[in-house]
């Protein structure tokens, strides 16, 4: 049994805000969030969390006082920084300035505070190469949004030990979060390997002309991504029969796209400025009132899909 109390959230930005939030959901954390920029933490998780409210599944009250044992500060010598038990670090997506960050933790914080890593695709066992203590550092993949989305992938690198494995999984249901153990450090770890896998998919049909984007995508919506969150697709073989999967297999596998690079229509959106909501255009047109309603409307069918 861990007795994570005092928790550090390294990065006081879109994740980090969200982190903060979802660690704040056992009474017993502290939570203190560390930036090397001033950042209103709690405006930001009052923002994040307003639909949260509006549907009725937080209070006013409730997240008044969650946010009273969230903390801000830009000092890393500070109390709140040395007491930590548990670490989660968010900062940019950027190898040398998470290898420095760990560093300077390490330095300060006692030799038994657990680290963790929110990088999305970067390896966890390259983050903590230089680490003194290797056996107590794990990933902690969080998905956007964070306050919602249940998984987390604890990802264990080869020094990752057993205790902190433990530690880490108890830790993430203790929040309310639904825990995954990666065994190992791979690109991708579990869910974004099988993410994208359909997303090359998606894009190669389009590109080959077979639908466009919207019927892609209706197709998917109105079909096996309704029955997903009930019936995963390895129950669904098991379902269905692992013959007919692998009679299945064996006739369109070899029909299927197996680029290893990102496709020609990818790489010809890039080139265009076609980036999707940061232009305004990919693989559709959005406008500002699109996006906000696009984001709104997801975070609603989340809501009512986890507490409804
Ligand atoms: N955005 C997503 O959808 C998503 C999803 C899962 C994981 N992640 C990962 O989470 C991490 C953070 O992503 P984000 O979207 O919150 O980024 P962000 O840009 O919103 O926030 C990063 C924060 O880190 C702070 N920062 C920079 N250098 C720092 C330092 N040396 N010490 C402390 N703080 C520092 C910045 O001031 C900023 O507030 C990244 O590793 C990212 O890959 C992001």
């Amino acid at each position: 049994m861990s007795t994570i109390k005092n928790v550090l959230i390294v990065g006081g930005g879109l994740m980090g805000k969200n982190i903060a939030f979802v660690a704040s959901s056992a009474p017993e954390h502290n939570i203190t969030v560390y930036d090397v920029r001033e950042v209103d933490v709690a405006a930001g998780i009052r923002e994040n969390t307003k639909q949260l409210v509006e549907a009725g599944v937080l209070t006013e009250a409730e997240l008044e006082e969650r946010l009273s044992r969230i903390g801000f500060t830009t000092d890393l010598d500070s109390e709140e920084v040395k007491r930590s038990d548990l670490v989660i670090e968010a900062v940019f997506e950027n190898m040398d300035l998470k290898r420095e960050t760990f560093a300077k933790l390490e330095a300060r914080l006692r030799p038994d505070c657990i680290f963790c890593t929110n990088t999305s695709v970067m390896s966890p066992t390259e983050i903590s190469q230089n680490l003194e203590h290797k056996e107590r550092f794990a990933g902690t993949h969080f998905w956007n949004p964070g306050h919602l989305i249940p998984l987390v992938e604890v990802v264990r690198t080869e020094a990752t030990s057993q205790e902190t494995a433990d530690a880490v999984m108890e830790f993430m249901t203790k929040i309310g979060k639904k825990p995954c153990l990666c065994n190992k450090d791979v690109p991708g770890f579990i869910a974004n390997r099988l993410q994208h896998a359909l997303w090359r998919e998606a894009i190669s049909i389009v590109e080959n002309g077979i639908a466009d984007a919207a019927t892609v995508d209706t197709a998917i919506k109105n079909s096996f991504g309704l029955r997903l969150p009930q019936l995963a697709p390895l129950e669904n073989s098991d379902m269905v029969g692992t013959d007919l999967t692998y009679n299945i297999h064996d006739y369109v596998l070899a029909h299927i796209e197996d680029s290893h690079r990102p496709s020609p229509l990818l790489t010809k959106m890039k080139e265009e400025g076609k980036m999707g909501f940061k232009s305004g255009e990919g693989f559709y047109k959005w406008s500002d009132e699109d996006i906000k309603k696009c984001n709104e409307d997801l975070n609603a069918y989340l809501i009512k899909m986890l507490y409804k």
